[in-house]
């Protein structure tokens, strides 16, 4: 049986699927896996209670040690300390957190803004050599904005960029395992040698921070490392790049959101959390494992069922939000979304993608005033220049934004 959370329609609209199996209740049996139980958690009070519960382990390889073919994670980030569970996962992230704070993101706000304003400066570079004709938004501008931010925090070479972009693309998108096995062994080999040569010659960059980070004599150890500098790559690429899709999409199909906007950049952090609630860019799940019995949302879940928690599902939950599938930049408490997660695993990357997506929406309506969809926001199925949806198992973003950028400010 065709598993619907992968057909082109769930890509494109995955809302009501997610809505048809909260209407059955907020944790429900699917059956995507062949042998083990599997849940899809759509409730938010239920998504937030599982995020944060200790009998749900987040161990991939633990788990799928019996199974060599069966994992959800490229080996270099089934080691980071999104897949540990603790004591070693808040050493990790301890360690981390040293190097990456929010002053170390604000301090990069300004480079930032200066990547953005080169890609809109490329758009209407290409617009005019179409002679004003649409240009696509994502590989444009929402697609390199946030790998590119990556490999300066990495201090990943120039000349490097796009292989480190292709690799991690592979990993998420490609069609074979094996292609993904590829990529995710290809880009470990490379950020080991990046590693060595940062260690003999330390730079101002993040990557240099964490292999310098200490907590009380501990240090992260070389493969430590890798898989960090792995998961930074693979965690803040391809998500990023769906937020500023997902919230270019939104405020493209509306116009009066879009004047306000343009008139009061005030407004953006508040509509970057409503674009996030409204959108999840990782749409269908988060994983987790059952190491124990309990009772979820009605639901008996026992040791050995893998729980998906739902970001999409969780975030149009109406017991939680008014008009759930209204953009509303209005609500009582921006925010309250479960985009990032929640608990001890909640992203470590939040205030960076945060910083990119305002800057992101910032520099676009600023430069391009009149920017506007070339179709209306129709879908690519409705015509050949229609948006058209990135088809990978988990997340969610178009693939294609036509856009006219109209006269340039
Ligand atoms: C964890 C989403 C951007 C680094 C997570 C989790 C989610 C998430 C849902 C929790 C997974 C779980 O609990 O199972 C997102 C979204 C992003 C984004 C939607 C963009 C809009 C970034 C960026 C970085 C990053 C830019 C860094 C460069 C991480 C790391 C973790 C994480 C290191 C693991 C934290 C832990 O296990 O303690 N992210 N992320 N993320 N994210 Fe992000």
């Amino acid at each position: 049986m065709n598993n619907p959370m992968e057909s082109a329609e769930f890509s494109r609209n995955p809302y009501p699927l997610l809505a048809a199996l909260r209407a059955g209740g907020p944790v429900q049996r699917v059956r995507t896996g062949k042998d083990r139980t599997t849940w899809v958690v759509t409730g938010w009070a239920e998504a937030r209670a599982a995020l944060a519960d200790r009998r749900l382990s987040k161990d991939t390889a633990r788990y799928f040690a019996d199974r060599p073919s069966g994992r959800d994670l490229a080996p270099a980030v089934s080691r980071s300390m999104l897949a540990t569970d603790p004591p070693d996962h808040g050493r990790l992230r301890k360690l981390a957190m040293t190097a990456f704070t929010p002053a170390a993101v604000s301090r990069l706000e300004p480079r930032i803004r200066e990547i953005a304003e080169g890609l809109a400066t490329a758009l209407a570079g290409t617009a005019q050599a179409a002679g004003g004709g649409p240009v696509d938004l994502v590989e444009g501008f929402a697609a390199p904005l946030p790998i590119t931010v990556i490999c300066e925090l990495l201090a990943v070479p120039d000349p490097d960029r796009a292989a480190v972009r292709r690799w991690s693309d592979d990993l998420f998108a490609a069609a074979d395992p094996d292609t993904a096995d590829r990529a995710s062994h290809a880009l470990a080999g490379y950020l080991t040698e990046l590693i060595a040569a940062r260690r003999a010659a330390p730079g101002d960059d993040v990557l240099s921070g964490l292999i310098a980070a200490r907590d009380a004599g501990d240090r992260l150890s070389e493969p430590e490392l890798v898989s960090l500098a792995v998961l930074l790559v693979v965690a803040g690429h391809e998500t990023t790049a769906n937020l500023i899709g997902n919230g270019l999409l939104a405020l493209l199909r509306d116009d009066a959101l879009r004047a306000r906007l343009r008139d009061d950049a005030g407004l953006l952090p508040a509509a970057v959390e409503e674009f996030l609630r409204f959108d999840a860019p990782v749409t269908l799940a988060t994983f987790r494992y059952a190491t124990e019995p309990f009772d979820l949302g009605g639901a008996r879940i026992e040791a050995g069922d893998v729980v998906m928690v739902s970001p999409g599902g969780a975030n149009r939950d109406p017991a939680r939000f008014d008009e759930p599938d209204a953009v509303r930049l209005d609500r009582p408490a921006p925010g309250g979304h479960v985009s990032f997660g929640h608990g001890p695993h909640h992203c470590l990357g939040a205030p960076l993608a945060r910083a990119e997506a305002r800057i992101a929406f910032a520099v676009l309506l600023a430069r391009f005033p009149a920017l506007r969809l070339a179709t209306d926001g129709r879908d690519a199925s409705d015509g050949p220049d229609g948006v058209s949806w990135r088809r990978t198992r988990l997340m969610r973003g178009p693939a294609r934004l036509p856009a006219l950028l109209g006269p340039i400010a």
